[in-house]
């Protein structure tokens, strides 16, 4: 990545700097202004759930469409709402990957586009590294101090489920200290995302898209030992996660307990509804056998994800734990992390809802450490489908 220095004479102070940023990696449009890396001026999300919806999951070539008709409101809506021009903007930060190379294009080219027009720096911001900062942000937000580093941090989505020790030190660069991160991936999954399991699981038994927000509901009404799904285990590194086999796992308990019935008329009464299902809905629709199969599903996804996450922390010699991502929403898993890693002595920090889901004050937030050491890129940024941290 390309390093510019940075001005900060004719800017705002460093402090008060203003970060526009981009997010289109998968199927959110998403821009916000975020002052100094800890204060939201604006965070709209346009989301594309009604459009992929009746796909039971995200289709590429509509999320790219959508985010070409959504981008320009998008942005205006966020400068309009954090009261700012574009003339008042210091920066403009851009997801550049991973993700869906098509979905990701069209942000970064309109980013470049306003950087270019406007003079401002381009700030290129991997996605990932927008899950764990907007830990960060959460703190920041709510004026507490910043969790105690190094940390380990589980990003768990649609798209991820990784484990990083991340660590922070500062430096000195022209007169003024800068924080520097650095990330370690411990762990990551061999197949499926976690999030992904959750929409898969959920289109299987007729639950809609997307799954994981169905499945946290219902399986409270469910016994998640129910089934037994065995532990998830398999060779080489105990850090590693894999979800293809719950699935099936789950596929064949519909298959030998004679659900496909009940599940085809599920999937129609939904399709009736004239509206988005309630609650009531939701109970009337699932008899008790799929509760406690959708709990325990979520038990299986649970367990495995806390188990290796505390492994990690453990022997990462970790201060803290992160978790951020869709599926960092989860109440079980939330419950299940904070109660596990409180008996060994570690706090849990997560953003509340509207920063754990893909937006772009946590691409702002992520780009403020860059921004502060002048590490910006011009026109030639590509975009890239897999970008490590
Ligand atoms: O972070 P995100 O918005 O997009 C990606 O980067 O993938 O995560 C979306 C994922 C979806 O798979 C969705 O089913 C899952 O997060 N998700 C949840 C919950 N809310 C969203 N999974 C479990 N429990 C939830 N409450
Ligand atoms: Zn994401």
């Amino acid at each position: 990545m390309p390093a510019g220095s940075i001005q900060f004479e004719g800017m705002a102070g460093e402090h008060d700097a203003r970060i526009l940023a981009i997010e289109s990696s998968c199927d959110e449009t998403a821009a916000a202004v975020v002052v100094g890396g800890r204060r939201i001026l604006s965070n709209v999300v346009l989301s594309q759930i009604p459009v992929h919806r009746i796909y039971g999951g995200v289709v590429p070539e509509l999320a790219s469409r959508e985010h070409l008709r959504g981008i320009v409101p998008v942005v205006r809506q966020a400068l309009e709402q954090a009261g700012v021009t574009l003339e008042q903007i210091d920066a403009v930060a851009v997801t550049y990957g991973p993700g869906l190379v098509g979905a990701l294009l069209v942000g970064l080219t309109y980013a470049k586009t306003l950087s270019l027009a406007t003079g401002k720096p381009l700030v290129p911001v991997n996605h990932l590294e927008g899950h764990i900062h907007a830990v960060l942000l959460e703190e920041r937000m709510h004026e507490r101090e910043d969790p105690p580093f190094p940390a380990v941090v589980l990003v768990v989505s649609g798209g991820h489920t990784h484990l990083y020790r991340v660590e922070r030190r500062s430096e000195e660069k022209d007169g003024r200290s800068i924080d520097r991160y650095s990330y370690t991936t411990l762990g990551h999954t061999r197949d499926d995302a976690a999030g992904e399991a959750y929409d898969k699981v959920a289109k299987l038994l007729g639950l809609g898209y997307p799954g994981g927000p169905v499945i946290d509901r219902l399986a409270t009404l469910g016994n998640e030992r129910g089934v037994p799904f065995g532990p998830i285990r398999m060779k080489g590194n105990p850090l590693d996660f894999s979800y293809s086999g719950l699935k099936t796992a789950v596929l064949r308990y519909v298959q030998t307990h004679n659900m496909e019935e009940r599940i085809a008329a599920r999937r129609k009464a939904l399709a009736e509804l004239p509206g988005r299902p309630t609650m009531e809905d939701w109970q009337r629709l699932c008899d008790q056998e799929t509760l406690d199969l959708v709990a325990s599903f979520q038990y299986a996804v649970v367990h495995s994800l806390v188990e290796r996450t505390l492994a990690a922390a453990e022997s990462a010699g970790a201060e803290s734990i992160f978790i951020s991502g869709g599926v960092a929403a989860n109440r079980r898993l939330r419950r299940g992390m904070e109660e596990a890693a409180a008996e060994r002595g570690w706090k849990v920090y997560a953003p509340a809802l509207p920063l754990c889901t893909d937006n772009a004050a946590m691409i702002a937030a992520a780009a403020w450490p860059h921004f502060t050491a002048g590490e910006f890129a011009g026109a030639e940024l590509p975009a890239y489908a897999q970008l490590p941290l």
